[in-house]
């Protein structure tokens, strides 16, 4: 099986629950996010076709939900703060570190689809920062050599380098959202 037929197939399995009614697009989009860890072109293009929308307005959905994000996430996602208190506790020389760490700059995913880096904005630990996300962990009080360390914890993780099983259909999409309605 190609790849495209792969992700069609994945499309028509979650669409096939509602019939291949429109009504599935959240609960798809989810889907193809979720295992490919981004919805592109042909991926819209796909959905479209399947549930019958015009992929614009596959791709209006896609953006406007913040949750289905369409560029492709890392397994693992650094998000730096960089408001003001995290600017001033040091902020860039960390950054720097986790760039050159990481090996990808602030807005990219490592080829192997393994880490992204992002900026973040406040998360409330502003008396103890430089402070940074990595998917729901927080960590706190950053230097460069911190950061050192912790990128190597996550590079030695296994699970950042295996493609994880896809979601249950099932358990997605509790509020389906008509296109071209
Ligand atoms: S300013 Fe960085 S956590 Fe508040």
């Amino acid at each position: 099986m190609t790849d495209y037929e792969q992700l069609r197939e994945d499309v028509m399995e979650v669409a096939a629950l509602t019939n291949y009614n429109r009504a599935s697009l959240i609960p798809v989009l989810r889907t193809v996010k979720e295992k490919y860890r981004g919805i592109d072109g042909e991926a819209m293009q796909v959905i479209a076709d399947v549930l019958g929308c015009h992929p614009v307005e596959v791709n209006a959905v896609a953006t406007f939900y913040a949750f289905l994000n369409p560029k492709t996430e890392g397994r693992f996602i650094f998000r730096l703060c960089r408001t003001y208190s995290c600017e001033l506790a040091g902020k860039e020389e960390v950054a720097r570190q986790l760039a050159r760490d990481l090996g990808i700059d602030f807005g990219e995913t490592s080829a192997d689809g393994a880490f992204s880096l992002e900026w973040a904005n406040c998360m409330g630990m502003c008396d103890q920062g430089p402070a940074m996300l990595v998917n729901d962990e927080i960590y706190t009080k950053l230097t460069p050599d911190r950061v050192a360390g912790i990128v190597k914890d996550y590079k030695n993780r296994p699970e950042a380098y295996v493609t994880e099983a896809p979601p249950e259909p099932a358990l997605l999409g509790e509020n389906p959202v008509e296109c071209g309605a």
